[in-house]
């Protein structure tokens, strides 16, 4: 491991109420002229999209609209995106919506420049350059806004494929929380405890730096004192806008640092039981901070002493074992499923167990983890997490 960290940001981030109005100066600012608008049918269906296209036309840009990104992006929607870009003559990308939106926007970028399907690119092939990105997210979750990743489902094998490079990173993001006044509780739980995972696994990750270290701990107190309250009143405005903030923020310390074992087992109940992003991290998020806990008890203290769910005069290991506690209750409390209450079947779970573990060791993620698992742990962590 190396003594420095290197650290990749988007050239400029607008964060605040009403910050995606500054569509227009962004892209200005940026020398941008004629960009393509990407976005889904809800984000068309319920107006945010017409928005930023009005102000695009009171503005007199020239501009493109392709709204028909799904969730769990595919090499076949990301196709029909870049056949839209083929359609005009586009200089930039603009991403409206969740993190499926902006994945399926910044691999179009990416792959704009290159012919050849997405699988010619996935890790370790370096996406370093593509068609800027301003990236506009709706939700407070995935930070995809903020880092050089974007996951995109291979249409004919059903492999989810990781695709990273500094093209992937956004050249703008105009963070808003305004957009995510209306985010269902479901939607702001699995989303805000997607955004928990992203902090908490940063700072434990051995890819941690101080760098990232400063963010996810700020990240982490930001979304334990606002998580329930943004799932119980939706329209409350500074709730919202602090877990805007610490998604952002999240984004920013894994896209430095890393996700560690939550995120490489996720990944699988995502690919093979279609349990959305947040919640099947939810899910995992006690047991598997409990099983790491004692390889790296100090950081996992710390995080309990910063979120405050651990007293400052608490030892570490008190401290660590109350984070866990906390985590439980909070999962509870959220109304995080067990697999088999989310209706995943018993028997194609127990079948499925070998090749999820193999997805996850495959997603390099696991060895990040303060503790390291074989196949086997990572088996005998699945059913635990079954049965918790
Ligand atoms: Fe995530």
């Amino acid at each position: 491991m190396s003594d420095f960290a290197t650290i990749n940001l988007p050239r400029i981030l607008r964060v605040g109420g009403g910050a995606s109005r500054e569509l227009v100066p962004t892209l200005r600012q940026l020398g941008l002229h004629r960009p393509l608008l990407i976005t889904d049918p809800h984000m068309v269906a319920c107006g945010y999209s017409g928005a930023l296209e009005q102000m695009l036309e009171a503005a007199g840009v020239v501009y493109g609209l392709f709204g028909e990104c799904v969730p769990d992006p595919t090499t076949d929607s990301v196709d029909a995106a870049l056949e839209r870009y083929r359609k005009g003559d586009f200089d930039s990308v603009v991403a409206l919506g969740g993190g499926s939106s902006l994945d399926t926007a910044k691999a179009v970028a990416a792959l704009a420049l290159r012919g050849g399907p997405m699988r010619d690119y996935k890790v370790p092939y370096p996406l370093d350059d593509g068609l800027p990105v301003v990236a506009i997210p709706t939700t407070a979750g995935t930070g995809s806004e903020v880092t050089r990743a974007a996951v995109i489902t291979d249409s004919e094998t059903g492999e989810k494929m990781l695709c990273m490079g500094l093209g992937l990173v956004p050249v703008a993001a105009l963070v808003d929380y305004e957009l995510t006044l209306s985010m269902p509780y479901r939607l702001s739980a699995d989303t805000g405890l997607d955004s928990l995972c992203h902090a908490l696994e940063a700072y434990v990750s051995r890819r941690s730096n101080p760098f990232t270290d400063s963010v996810a701990l700020t990240a982490m107190r930001t979304i334990w004192r606002n998580i329930r309250t943004v799932c119980r009143e939706p329209g409350n405005r500074p709730a919202r806008e602090a877990m805007m903030l610490a998604a952002t923020q999240g984004g920013i310390a894994f896209a430095n640092a890393s996700v560690t074992l939550i995120h490489g087992m996720s990944r699988p109940l995502g690919a093979l039981f279609h349990v959305p992003h947040g919640l099947s991290n939810a899910m995992l998020l006690p047991e598997v901070t409990a099983w790491s806990l004692d390889h790296a008890l100090s950081r996992y203290a710390d995080c309990a002493r910063f979120m405050g769910v651990a007293a400052a005069s608490d030892s570490d290991r008190v401290a660590a074992d109350k984070l866990v506690e906390g985590l439980r209750g909070l999962t509870s409390e959220l109304s995080v499923p067990t697999p088999g209450a989310y209706g995943i079947d018993a028997d194609a779970w127990i079948d499925a167990l070998p090749l999820m573990a193999e997805q996850a060791l495959a997603s390099g993620s696991p060895q990040n983890n303060p503790r390291v698992p074989d196949a086997g742990e990572i088996i005998a962590l699945y059913r635990r997490v079954w049965a918790a």
